[in-house]
């Protein structure tokens, strides 16, 4: 065939097929999840195998090999003892709870290792939901902002480098924004959830923490999985309101989301991979069905490819590891 242009060329060898790579993913583009909880032991996790809720002792193991490996910031989600969860939530901002505790050891222990917190009501209500619930039903936006902003406040006085509210109610990063500004925290970063879909893909974690709804769903604050341009909507407004990093959670069936907000915001971009597709590739690697490093690795990268800066895995350690 006479043909002059020929794209395979630039794949003749892994020399040049490391040359022309457009998309890179290291250890330092990942965030590790933990889960915590106030117990001496560490548990496996039924709903998510190969995760573990972990002591304070086994946290400060776990993010030690995830530090060693090159993973710049772990993210912490607690599982609160049934007895603790109110209906007012009070135990999201204890600066004796699990949470501030937790940050404390870990920067004891590594101080140059990232603390993000995650900021919502959810592990802490009796109700299961990330706002405060009034008696008819109704999630409340403005009386869940001012416990978000003592959640955060708490979360920066214990050592938080990042809160991270996952909460999706409206005027909340500029809340959290000014409490910690009034208290001489304009070190501590937000990174918003700033596209938060009303998702399946959630199962496993809720699983993970006992914080399923007790009624109703999410879908008054989360947003519908069918929408794209209110993603665009609020990310700007998250950007206005002072955020620092913006997420888009989950990461697989979105990535149209993530790369529409990598056209509209300078900002950096992080992406959720979260428990459901998390236990779907392992469900399937346990079964013998996929190579599990493959998958992952290619599935990773295909987060990064559409536009995420960094990206919050399950699979973290794991993947860290494998590059
Ligand atoms: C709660 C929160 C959730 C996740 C992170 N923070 C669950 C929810 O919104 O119901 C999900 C993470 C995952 O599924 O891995 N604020």
């Amino acid at each position: 065939m006479n043909l002059p242009i020929r794209p395979r060329r630039n794949r003749k060898s892994a020399a040049l097929r490391n040359l022309v790579r457009e998309t890179e993913l290291t250890a330092g583009h990942l965030i590790y999840p933990i889960f915590i909880h106030a117990g001496k032991d560490d548990q496996p996790i039924v709903s998510m195998p190969g995760c573990t809720r972990w002591s304070l002792d086994g946290l400060v193991k776990e993010a030690g090999e995830a530090h060693t490996l090159g993973i710049p910031a772990v993210v912490l989600f607690p599982a609160i003892a049934d007895q603790l969860k109110t209906c007012d939530c009070e135990e999201a901002w204890n600066p004796d709870g699990l949470v501030p505790s937790a940050i404390k050891a870990l920067k004891a222990a590594y101080p140059s290792l990232m603390v993000i917190t995650d900021i919502a009501l959810d592990p802490y209500n009796a109700d299961g939901h990330d706002g405060l619930v009034a008696d008819d039903g109704r999630i409340l936006n403005d009386e869940t902002v001012v416990a978000l902003r003592k959640q955060a406040l708490c979360h920066a006085k214990a050592g938080a480098d990042v809160v991270a509210p996952s909460d999706m109610m409206d005027g909340r990063i500029a809340a959290i924004r000014e409490s910690l500004d009034m208290e001489g925290f304009t070190e501590v970063s937000i990174l918003s959830y700033a596209a938060k879909y009303a998702s399946a893909y959630y199962g496993p974690f809720r699983g993970a923490l006992d914080s399923a709804p007790r009624s109703g769903d999410k879908k008054t604050y989360q947003m519908d999985p069918a929408n794209a341009r209110e993603a665009e909507r609020e990310a700007k407004l998250d950007e206005a309101e002072g955020a620092d990093i913006l997420m888009v959670k989950p990461a697989t069936p979105y990535l149209d989301i993530i790369h529409r907000l990598r056209q509209i915001t300078s900002l950096p971009i992080a992406a959720y991979h979260v428990s459901g597709e998390y236990l779907m590739i392992k469900s399937a690697a346990a079964s013998g069905w996929i190579d599990e490093r493959k998958i992952v690795l290619e599935t990773l990268t295909g987060i990064r490819r559409a536009g995420a800066d960094m990206i919050l895995t399950y699979y973290a350690n794991d993947a860290a590891g494998w590059l």
